[in-house]
């Protein structure tokens, strides 16, 4: 076993996610990743803030809270990354093209921008409004968040890490990477992120606006009320899930229950039409990335890898991310080197 130690605190998928939409890989704090980290972290802060303004009629036009001003600073800097961006994007699109390289999600909304030909016409205020919330907010937070907060719960429960691991080397092995292929072979390790996205949901509430009057459970709602969905209360609620505040992955081999909007108790993605979009995504990068981190590091707790648990104390925002972050102290479980060649 190859001996590597080294400090991490968590902060996954930023990296991935940037990747991806940016083809740009941020490892160091003072790279881009760090800004658009801590930009993210910001935005979701302020959108879980409840804003009087907004629900408050005598408040309306007062920014009792800041949070009018705070949302406008954080536009701002938002706005000026995104254009250092695709700034940069654009001196090295020419080459892309050149080569025919494979693009990411920002050359594409480029191209579209440029091509005078489609239905939809593009411009900047709309790259940078999908990019902002639907896709950076959406794409990077939510599986960086649950893939932080199962990891924390892997570390509470070693027996349920061990029968992962164990589970992984049986069908996996030690000498490739766990791959999207192995997620059905699995079942351990997916029962592991729906049991973490049941206590953690990264969309904790969903919102809705009624349509038409209705009456539900007894009560009448009128058309245009603004509805919440406590998707967190939902699955810690003991009508529904027995010792609903233990960790029990096992609960999802007796219960066959799936993520995509149909069992109301249970809605880590939302449901109905306008369910997240990024569910076959997300649910690939949060088995791969959780099942990879554990088949290839052992993750010892604290600065010093010398806690035997982690806090699960929770944070404010719209993600409902870890109010401290996981430190750990990853050391490597498995030989590196066949897996790089
Ligand atoms: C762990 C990962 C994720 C979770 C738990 C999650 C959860 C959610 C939830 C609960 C909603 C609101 C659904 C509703 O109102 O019914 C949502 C919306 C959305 N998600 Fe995700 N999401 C995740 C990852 C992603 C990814 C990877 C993407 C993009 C690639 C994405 C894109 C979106 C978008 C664009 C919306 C807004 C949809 C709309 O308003 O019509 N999400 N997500």
């Amino acid at each position: 076993m190859a001996d590597f130690k080294g400090y991490l605190v968590i902060l996954l998928l930023g990296v991935i996610s940037t990747s991806l939409l940016t083809g740009k890989r941020c490892i160091s704090e003072g790279e881009d990743g760090g800004v658009i980290r801590r930009m993210l972290n910001d935005i979701t802060e302020v959108m879980g803030t409840f804003n009087l303004s907004d629900h408050i009629w005598f408040f309306k036009n007062l920014d009792v809270q800041g949070v009018k001003k705070r949302s406008k600073e954080i536009r701002a800097r938002f706005d000026s990354l995104i254009e250092k961006i695709i700034k940069e994007h654009e001196e090295v699109r020419k080459e892309i093209k050149k080569k025919g390289e494979v693009k990411d999600l920002l050359d594409n909304l480029l191209d579209i921008s440029e091509n005078e030909g489609t239905e939809i016409k593009l411009a900047g205020e709309h790259i940078k409004a999908f990019f902002l919330l639907d896709i950076m907010g959406g794409a990077t937070q939510s599986p960086s968040i649950s893939t932080e907060w199962a990891l924390a719960e892997l570390i509470n429960h070693p027996n349920i890490m061990k029968k992962a691991v164990e589970e992984i080397d049986q069908v996996v092995g030690k000498n490739r990477l766990l791959q999207e292929a192995d997620i059905p072979n699995l079942p351990h390790l997916q029962a592991i992120v729906k049991e973490s996205l049941r206590l953690h949901p990264p969309g904790p509430m969903i919102i809705r606006q009624s349509s038409v009057d209705c009456t539900v459970g007894g009560y009448q709602i009128p058309a245009k009320t603004t509805i919440f969905f406590n998707v967190w209360s939902l699955g810690r609620d003991p009508n529904y899930w027995e010792s609903p505040l233990e960790f029990r992955p096992e609960r999802f081999d007796e219960k066959q229950m799936d993520v995509r909007g149909q069992n109301f108790q249970f809605l880590p993605f939302g449901s109905g039409r306008r369910m997240c979009p990024g569910i076959s995504l997300a649910l690939m990068v949060l088995h791969v990335t959780l099942g990879s981190i554990i088949q290839c590091f052992e993750w010892k707790a604290g600065w010093d890898g010398n806690l035997t648990s982690v806090d699960m104390e929770e944070g404010t925002g719209i993600t409902l991310p870890r109010a401290n972050p996981l430190v750990c102290i990853p050391v490597a479980r498995i030989d590196p080197v066949p897996l790089c060649m």
